[in-house]
């Protein structure tokens, strides 16, 4: 059996590998990958343009594709399941009508509005004399988001008056976000610990996927720019089985019943972004259409169950209620660039890859790496590397992560030394 994994990053990276663990499964193309898929065995790269849907689905019809796995939202708000499914292609990711819950925030507020979904009150705006109104009369902290997608950039938690406005004025006339950000989503300050909750859903039937907590903060302690995450952990210790059961009945289940009832039934990842406040209560902070990265790291090293099997149930409608997971604790830590997440760095050398690679329960998915000259393993992007570990605690898991990360070194790597910190501290 073939598959198909579109995407570059770190997930792409995670979701590949546990496909290419199922005995079933011969090759597993990742387009267009980096050097950790490059060298990954029964993993392909291909130099596949995957907003070109008509070369996806000439590359599927001609390799037998078995099934696509979509990695990034991108293509899902392009259409490419809607434009596949038509050419007969089997896709695990969600139609362009549902990936607005992830696309378009202004939507999501609105569709969670109308299930009564628990959410942040917000207000959208185009103007920014309105915008500053809104601020002045809600007072601070608030939060200024840019409509489209950012990366995870678009989001100002703004503690000041200043910092909103300024916000508002680089999103609505400054155009920092470019089309994204013309369309502001100013809402309510969520207090309480975040925690990500991702699910597969064939339509109908919903498998929760083993609990994690990003850490979304550039600088230890949680503090400084967001970025789109700088390590990740799973299980998260703030999802106790009472939070999740409150997730599924007023998050989940309604969201994909409300598909259902509008006649697009929703099929693959679904990623809600959570807010727990101190009564155990989940509010969502986002919705996203595919699984998380770098929350996909430590959670596919958890995953007993053949990902393949499941996404095979789910493309027929017969998902399974719950997947085998192991007991250990995984912990991944993001190596990002000089500069991320405002700017970025290419073309460093990374040393160290081979020693780690022979370390038990350490898993190093790559995302912003290329093959240099002479077998050099080059940086090229934001987050280079996520070093995942197994251990019986998050402590264990950290500490053995954290001797890997010691050991990788390239010009202008930063990373973050207290990934988990939340629950080691409980
Ligand atoms: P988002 O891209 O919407 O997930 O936002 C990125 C990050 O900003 C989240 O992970 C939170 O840390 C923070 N954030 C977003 N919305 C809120 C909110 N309403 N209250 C508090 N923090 C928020
Ligand atoms: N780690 C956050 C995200 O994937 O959106």
């Amino acid at each position: 059996m073939k598959i198909l994994v579109t995407g570059t990053g770190g997930r792409e990276h995670a979701l590949a590998w546990a496909c290419a663990k199922d005995d079933k499964v011969t090759t597993v193309f990742v387009a267009k990958g980096n050097a950790g898929t490059a060298h990954e065995p029964k993993l392909c790269n291909v130099d596949l343009d995957i907003s070109d849907h008509k070369a996806v689905i000439d590359f599927c019809q001609k390799e037998e594709i078995a099934f696509v796995v979509v990695g990034a939202e991108a293509p899902l708000v392009a259409g490419i399941t809607d434009d596949l499914t038509k050419a007969g292609i089997k896709v695990w990711g969600c139609s362009k009508y549902c990936s607005q819950l992830e696309g378009s925030k202004a939507f999501a507020k609105e569709f969670m509005q109308a299930i009564n979904v628990p959410t942040a009150f917000y207000q959208v705006f185009t103007q920014t004399d309105g915008a500053k109104a809104f601020v002045k009369e809600k007072g601070t902290p608030i939060v200024i988001k840019a409509d489209g997608l950012a990366a995870g950039k678009g989001v100002i938690v703004a503690m000041t008056e200043t910092e909103a406005f300024a916000a508002i004025d680089d999103m609505l006339s400054g155009n920092k976000f470019g089309e994204a950000g013309s369309r502001v989503v100013i809402e309510e300050f969520l207090a309480g610990e975040e925690a990500s909750f991702i699910c597969m859903i064939d339509g109908d039937n919903i498998l929760p996927m083993a609990t994690s907590q990003d850490h979304k903060r550039i600088f230890e302690g949680d503090k400084g720019a967001n970025t789109g995450g700088m390590g990740a952990y799973s299980p998260a210790p703030v999802v106790t089985a009472d939070v999740h059961d409150k997730v599924i009945e007023r998050v989940i289940r309604p969201v994909v019943d409300e598909m259902k009832r509008r006649g697009t039934p929703y099929t693959g990842f679904l990623y809600a972004g959570l807010m727990i406040d101190d009564n155990a209560d989940p509010y969502v902070i986002e919705f996203n259409c595919r699984f998380g990265d770098p929350e996909t790291q430590p959670i596919m090293m958890r995953l007993k169950s053949s990902l393949v099997d499941l996404i095979l149930a789910g493309l027929d409608g017969h998902l399974p209620k719950t997947a085998d997971w192991h007991d250990d604790v995984a912990l991944g830590i993001v190596l990002a660039s000089r500069g991320y997440p405002d700017s970025s760095s290419s073309n460093d050398v990374i040393t160290g890859l081979p020693q780690v690679g022979s370390v038990e329960k350490v898993k190093v998915f790559h995302a912003g790496t290329k093959q240099g000259d002479n077998g050099q393993i080059l940086t090229n992007g934001g987050r280079v590397l996520c070093v995942t570990a197994l251990g019986k605690d998050v402590a264990e898991a950290q500490a053995r992560a954290l001797q890997a990360c010691g050991t990788i070194a390239f010009d202008g790597i930063q990373y973050r030394r207290d990934i988990g910190w939340r629950a080691i501290g409980r």
